[in-house]
């Protein structure tokens, strides 16, 4: 089947322009409350295994997840006052990555050449952000979506959610730029606020879409209409990764997502959710995080069986419509920007040993030993469940390694006290009833006398 033309906006000769390495922006990695205190954390971008923890100054550090030693993951290694110490023989990592401790050398013989490679990382609105990138083409000033001004807003209620998905990040996106699909695929949640999937219909022939600033950027705006109520939202796109969503109920309530949709690996994308309301700002932000959850679940359900097909043979795009130009647009992209980056991992290359530099001989014992083996994708996937599993364990296995407890909300902290006045008001009324019946029971003593 072919396919059918569908108007987005923007020339063919516009969007050459907007190419640019993806690998050349700030992807963030964990909500900085999620960032463990006391041990380091394992990441991945675009497939590389990496490992965050905070240096000497509570700067975080992003080292690549490999021991310069024997290729441990330092991940499931310890922290130590500002670098990372190796589980297998306690090699210590710093700054730069730089080596700073063999436990069998003195610390005047470190071979300078010793060292992980890092990429930068930085804090910036309450997340953890790495460039994966050209260390020289890295800014503090570029290739950051726009940032959301609801956040630390009194004014609106933010509430920050990451969700992992078995799914692509591409596939992420697409789906979050797609209004077609919320009135059924959401059905019950998100569709509620369109109608009934058996009377009401979506009418998206309004839907607008111009150019944002930030390059290769999109928004649409979406005056949808269904038989029940109007609905308008806005739909933005911020390269490489972001999706920021608004919706304007009819009532006056506003309610504001900015999707980051991390790619960890080819089928595993990370999705920090901040969600921010302007409304009913007392309701917990456990309901939010129920409602999103099954929001992502329904999704999921309907990716997964759409993947099988697609696995099959069957092609992802047939007959785009009107409803598809966002996502369509996106696709045109994203086909453009993504393999001209190749930004996925491929296995480590090169050992400093192998090319002589580096390592003294006689700190290694034979050469011979040493084969690099390429990590493919599935090995990198499995590499990633055993450190997370580990990371679980390591509490029990390493009391070095503490357990990050995640900071309670306010109604967390208030639930004793309710549960307290919970169990004195039963108290008391078990009290009233057996001090009641011991009346009544004088009561029927002294009538029966
Ligand atoms: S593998 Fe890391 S210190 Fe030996
Ligand atoms: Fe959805």
């Amino acid at each position: 089947m072919s396919e059918v033309e569908v108007s987005v906006g923007g020339s063919q000769t516009e969007e050459k322009k907007n190419i640019r390495d993806i690998r050349n922006y700030w992807y963030p990695v964990c909500f900085t409350r999620d960032m463990p205190e006391g041990r380091p954390l394992a990441v991945q971008v675009f497939g590389e295994p990496l490992t965050i923890f905070r240096g000497k100054r509570r700067e975080v550090i992003c080292l690549q997840d490999r021991c310069a030693h024997r290729s441990a993951p330092l991940s499931i290694g310890a922290w130590k006052d500002g670098v990372v110490e190796c589980r297998y023989h306690g090699w210590q990592f710093g700054e730069e990555g730089k080596c700073v401790r063999i436990p069998s050398l003195p610390d005047d013989q470190i071979p300078k050449s010793v060292r992980v490679p890092s990429y930068p990382a930085t804090e910036r609105e309450g997340m953890v952000w790495i460039w994966p990138g050209d260390a020289d083409k890295c800014s503090l000033n570029d290739g950051f979506p726009e940032p959301a001004p609801e956040w630390n807003n009194s004014e609106w209620r933010s509430t920050d959610q990451p969700i992992d998905q078995q799914y692509s990040y591409w596939c992420l996106v697409e789906n979050l730029l797609d209004p077609g699909h919320l009135q059924f695929t959401h059905e019950g949640t998100q569709g509620k606020n369109i109608g009934s999937t058996d009377n009401t219909y979506l009418d998206l022939h309004n839907l607008e879409i111009s150019d944002t600033k930030m390059l290769g950027g999109f928004q649409g705006l979406v005056h949808a209409t269904s038989t029940i109520k109007e609905l308008k939202f806005k739909i933005v796109f911020d390269p490489p990764i972001t999706v920021r969503l608004e919706v304007l109920f009819p009532n006056g309530w506003r309610f504001h997502q900015m999707h980051y949709c991390t790619p960890l690996t080819e089928t595993k994308t990370r999705l920090l959710l901040r969600s921010m309301r302007d409304w009913l700002k007392f309701i917990p932000d456990r309901v939010i995080f129920k409602t999103n959850q099954m929001v992502l679940t329904q999704d999921q359900c309907v990716l997964y069986a759409q993947r099988i097909r697609i696995d099959q043979g069957a092609s992802r795009w047939n007959y785009p419509v009107k409803s598809d130009a966002l996502a369509v647009r996106y696709r045109r992209w994203r086909d453009e920007v993504e393999p001209h980056s190749k930004p996925w991992f491929k296995g480590y290359v090169g050992s400093s040993f192998k090319k002589g530099g580096g390592i003294k001989r006689g700190v290694v014992s034979s050469e011979k030993d040493i084969e690099e083996l390429p990590l493919c994708e599935s090995a990198c996937d499995r590499n990633l469940e055993l450190i997370e599993s580990i990371n679980q364990k390591a509490p029990e296995l390493w009391p070095s390694a503490l357990q990050f407890k995640q900071p309670k909300s306010f109604s967390e902290k208030l639930a004793p006290i309710f549960r307290l006045l919970l169990l004195s008001s039963y108290i008391f009324v078990l009290a009233v009833a057996v001090f009641y019946l011991i009346e009544r029971g004088d009561f029927m003593t002294s009538s029966s006398n």
